[in-house]
Order: structure tokens, then C-alpha cells, then sequence
């Protein structure tokens, strides 16, 4: 199989989620722009799946000195801080255009965008659409991108980024469905390939989150941040079986939803009496293990969300996607309550970036969840989707202003692709196979608590499955096949930064390991991983 078509480009943007989305629209205002897209564009990825809103200062009462706190406190203090000023300075200016642009977001009774509380945040800074703010704002930008000079190619998957010396000049891609590949030269590639939760056994990530990003990064030999950090968010449903892990969006705590274990007692008091329920992922997500552990949770191992006390309009009007979802289940959520349990959600490490977008790597760039540093050690809600737009928009314009370079094809790196996907078709393990134990080992020994032995033993799986010669059995899953392959890559990575870090911050969490530090004090700074090196950086202690 020969990889014969090659197309030019100024800009090429991969992926077609909301940063990928955003970084097109920019980028073609500088040069012809291609975009590429695994799934049908709009469909995959995880912003249409967003349910609970985009963070704004907008009101008077909120500031951005007070989103810059909340972040940096949410983060843990492992954000790197330039990025986190300029999230919360141009998420508000974003926000506005997406309104320009047609998004019909809820407004509140002084015509004004509705606003709810996220937790971590001590203002209700979160502007939505109903429970499907993600979904609104994509059909957005579709629109938007369907109307502008981008070329769309998608149910294409990239196999590998191209170099040449130490740029990335191109990539090489396939055709999902007829196995043909193509050759795509850029002066500037942006990757925008969202994260990689499906790694985990229970997740909230669509099929596509398998960090094929993070993998593709890696073997070109960009440094990656923090890959330890991985947020598992409160509540996925815990039944029906095969909807484990899907989101129960944070909006119906925002709006007054309650936790509950399976004694009746709203146990948050025990954890943060402050924020309770509002309290950040991270103190909610290890509340209801905990509570599942010490044996308080339901025969379900979950704990239960309760809405029922607020009225029934609220609930129809404000969280509609919630409310049919679990009609589906058999549960009305007007007068039962829900039932639900840590699920892995979002990658806070990545490539790691400066404010323009820019990776280690010449030629580079990388925004969205695929980059690392904005949410330290522990996301905030709502804060997702204003990166999408705030870097999306910088790395595209960081893209367009790219020098063109004519960057010569190295056949010897086409042919090693080309040989990968030969060797697929002499494989003997079927792909899904690889990736269900992957998974398993992730989620027991790379989940919420953490221990060397657990993570060593999660090292020792990724890299061993990394070996197993996946099989293809048509040319229509050989994507399947490097797919596992990146999930695989992409978990080894997260076990191997999580082994780096002998301390509990964020979203990690050693249950092996006593400390004298909290977050704020802690001597250690990011972990970083590529080809050449990983370790992580040391930070003087103040006082
Ligand atoms: O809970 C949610 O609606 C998720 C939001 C987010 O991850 O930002």
C-alpha cells in the first residue's frame, strides 16, 4: 500500500472539534487552509458532547483577576500562569463572536447572558444552552467554517506527522473507509485532536478521544506536560451498563443539585462543608470513591444526584438533555434521583505550549485539549470549551503567520508507514482485544488513587500491549489498528508522568505517598516526557 496523492497547504488543522474548528477559521485568512478530520466533521470529538457551558467574565461583581484565582487555585498551581491570563482575558471577547456568529446561548431576564455557578468558582461565571452549550456553539462554528475557503477532509485518520530535520512539515493520512493514503504538505500544521479518556474503562469521551494527538506529538519528538494529570469528573451515569461513564453534566449541581450517599447523608460536609457539591473535580470525584469504598455507595458502587427538590420547570427548561437521558434509563429525574460515580474525563496535560499556540517543534502548533499547562493539576468546568476558542484562534493565526517552507517528502519515513500498515495485515490480535485490556489496567492501577506499584504495573501493560501485533482484517480498520496503538502510546505516556511525580496535587493523587506540602508549597513543577528526556522540574519553596 503506497501513499501516491500528495496535497500543498499552507495551514494544515487536525481535528474538527471546537479548537480544530476555530484554529481553520483563522488560519484561512492567512492561506489556503486544510482541515482534517477523523469522524464526519462535527460529528466525533468532544465538544459537541459538552453539556455544562463556557467560563466569561462578563457581568460587573466578576473580574479577571477572580477567574485567574479560581483557575490557578482549581489547577492547583501547577497552570502555567501566562496561559491562564490570557483564557480568562480573551475568553470574554470569544464568547461575544460565537454570539455574532449566530450561537444562541440562554439569556437571562435582563437580556443579558444567563449565567450558573461551576464549581471552584466563587461567581456564577458560566454562560450555557440549556445542558447542550458544546453542541450549540459547534453548530456554530460549522457554520461558519461550511461558509469560509477551509478545505474539509474528513473520516480521514493522520498516521504520523512528517519531518524534515526538526520541522513538522506534513503528515500522512488514510482514507477510513477505503484504506487509500495521502500526503499532505503545510508550511504549519496545528494539532487539534482533542484528548484520550477512552484509554480508561469507563470514560465520558466519544470514540474518538483516543489521544491520537498526544502519540502522533510524541514519536515526532514535541515535550509533553503534565500527562499525568487526568480528571476523572464526578458523575457519569452508572446504569444502564452500556451507557456507564456518560456524562451527568456539572450544571445540575450548578443548579442546586444535591449528593447523596446510600445512608441518605449529603456527605460533601464531610469533604469541603464550604463549597459542598461545588467543590472542584477533583475533591468530588475522590468524595464519591471514597464513599464507594468505605462502603456508603449503592449496590452500584455509586452515589445519587438529587434534583428533586427543585422544581420541575426548572429542571425541563434548564437541563433537558439530562432529563430525557434519563427518561431513557427508566428514571425520571423530576421525582427519583440519579445515580452516578467518577468517570474519566479530560487530559490536563499535552503538548506543551507558549500563549501563541506554538509546540517545542518548529512547524508545530497545538491548542485544545491536546496541549498541556492552562488547567494545571485540576480543570475547571466550564473552562474546556473558552480554551477551545481563546488558543484555537491563537494557534491558528500563530499557523497562518507561519513562513512558507517547501519541505522536502523523506520517502524513507513514507515507507515506514507504509510498512506499519503491511505488518497490520499479518497481525493475529484483533484491535478491540488490545485496547479492553488496556483499559482495565488503566482504570485499576491509573485511576483516582494511585500507588508506585499499581502505576509500575500500568507501565508494564501499555508498553507490553504497544507490542502486540493488532491485526487488520480489510483496508477499512487499519486505522483501528494505529488508533490502539496511539491509545496505547498515549496511556504509557500518563503511567510514566504519574511515576515522575512522588506527590498528591490536583487531580493525582498517591494514596502511597505522606507529604509535608500542600499545592501551594509543593517542590515540584511540571513533568515533562519526550523522545529525548523526561524527569520533572524542581521549584524553590518560598520562605
Ligand atoms: O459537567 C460538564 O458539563 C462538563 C463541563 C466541562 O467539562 O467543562
Amino acid at each position: 500500500m503506497r501513499a501516491d496523492d500528495v496535497i500543498s497547504c499552507h495551514v494544515l488543522v487536525i481535528g474538527s472539534g471546537g479548537a480544530g474548528a476555530r484554529a481553520a477559521i483563522e488560519a484561512q485568512k492567512y492561506g489556503d487552509t486544510v482541515l482534517i478530520s477523523k469522524s464526519v466533521v462535527g460529528k466525533g470529538g468532544c465538544t459537541p458532547m459538552a453539556e455544562g457551558g463556557y467560563n466569561a467574565v462578563l457581568r460587573a461583581g466578576d473580574s479577571c483577576v477572580l477567574h485567574e484565582e479560581d483557575t490557578l487555585r482549581g489547577g492547583a498551581y501547577l497552570n502555567d500562569p501566562d496561559l491562564v491570563q490570557v483564557l480568562v482575558r480573551e475568553s470574554p471577547e470569544r464568547f461575544r463572536e460565537l454570539l455574532e456568529w449566530g450561537a444562541l446561548f440562554d439569556i437571562s431576564s435582563d437580556n443579558f447572558p444567563a449565567q450558573r455557578s461551576f464549581g471552584g468558582q466563587r461567581f456564577p461565571r458560566t454562560c450555557y444552552a440549556g445542558d447542550r452549550s458544546g453542541h450549540e456553539m459547534m453548530l456554530t462554528l460549522l457554520e461558519h467554517l461550511r461558509n469560509s475557503d477551509v478545505k474539509i477532509l474528513q473520516e480521514m485518520a493522520v498516521l504520523e506527522l512528517l519531518k524534515e530535520g526538526d520541522a513538522v512539515i506534513g503528515t500522512v493520512a488514510m482514507d477510513a473507509r477505503s484504506g487509500e493514503m495521502t500526503v499532505i504538505r503545510a508550511d504549519c500544521t496545528v494539532l487539534a485532536t482533542g484528548g484520550g479518556t477512552r484509554m480508561y474503562d469507563i470514560s465520558t469521551n466519544s470514540a474518538t478521544g483516543t489521544g491520537d494527538g498526544y502519540a502522533l506529538g510524541y514519536r515526532a519528538g514535541a515535550t509533553l506536560i503534565d500527562m499525568e494529570m487526568v480528571q476523572f469528573h464526578p458523575t457519569g451515569a452508572v446504569y444502564p451498563y452500556d451507557v456507564r461513564g456518560r456524562l451527568v453534566t456539572e450544571a445540575v449541581r450548578g443548579e442546586g443539585g444535591i449528593l447523596l450517599n446510600a445512608e441518605d447523608e449529603r456527605f460533601m460536609a464531610r469533604y469541603d462543608p464550604q463549597r459542598m457539591e461545588l467543590s472542584t473535580r477533583d475533591v468530588v470525584a475522590r468524595a464519591i470513591a471514597t464513599e464507594v469504598e468505605e462502603g456508603r455507595g449503592t449496590s452500584r458502587k455509586g452515589v445519587y444526584l438529587d434534583v428533586t427538590h427543585l422544581p420541575a420547570k426548572k429542571i425541563e427548561e434548564r437541563l433537558p438533555v439530562m432529563l430525557e437521558q434519563f427518561l431513557k434509563f427508566g428514571v425520571d429525574i423530576r421525582c427519583e434521583p440519579m445515580e452516578v460515580a467518577p468517570t474519566a474525563h479530560h487530559i490536563m496535560g499535552g503538548l506543551q505550549i507558549n500563549p501563541e499556540g506554538k509546540t517545542s517543534l518548529s512547524g508545530l502548533c497545538a491548542c485544545g485539549e491536546v496541549a498541556g499547562g492552562v488547567h494545571g493539576a485540576n480543570r475547571l468546568g466550564g473552562n474546556a470549551l473558552a480554551e477551545t476558542q481563546v488558543f484555537g484562534k491563537r494557534a491558528g493565526e500563530s499557523a497562518g503567520r507561519a513562513p512558507s517552507r517547501q519541505g522536502r517528502i523523506d520517502p524513507l519515513q513514507l515507507e515506514a508507514v507504509e510498512n506499519r500498515v503491511e505488518r497490520f495485515f499479518s497481525g493475529t490480535t484483533p484491535p478491540w482485544v488490545v485496547s479492553r485490556q488496556l483499559q482495565k489496567a488503566m482504570w485499576e492501577n491509573a485511576g483516582i488513587f494511585r500507588t508506585q506499584i499499581g502505576l509500575r504495573d500500568a507501565l508494564k501493560v501499555t508498553e507490553s500491549l504497544l507490542d502486540v501485533p493488532v491485526c487488520a482484517v480489510s483496508s477499512q480498520n487499519i486505522t483501528e489498528c494505529f488508533t490502539v496503538r496511539n491509545m496505547c502510546l498515549s496511556a504509557s505516556l500518563v503511567a510514566r508522568s504519574a511515576l515522575l511525580r512522588p506527590e498528591s496535587r490536583g487531580a493525582h493523587v498517591r494514596s502511597d505517598v505522606k507529604q509535608t506540602w500542600d499545592a501551594a508549597t509543593s517542590p515540584y513543577g511540571h513533568t515533562w516526557v519526550s523522545l529525548a528526556s523526561q524527569g520533572i522540574m524542581r521549584q524553590e519553596v518560598a520562605g
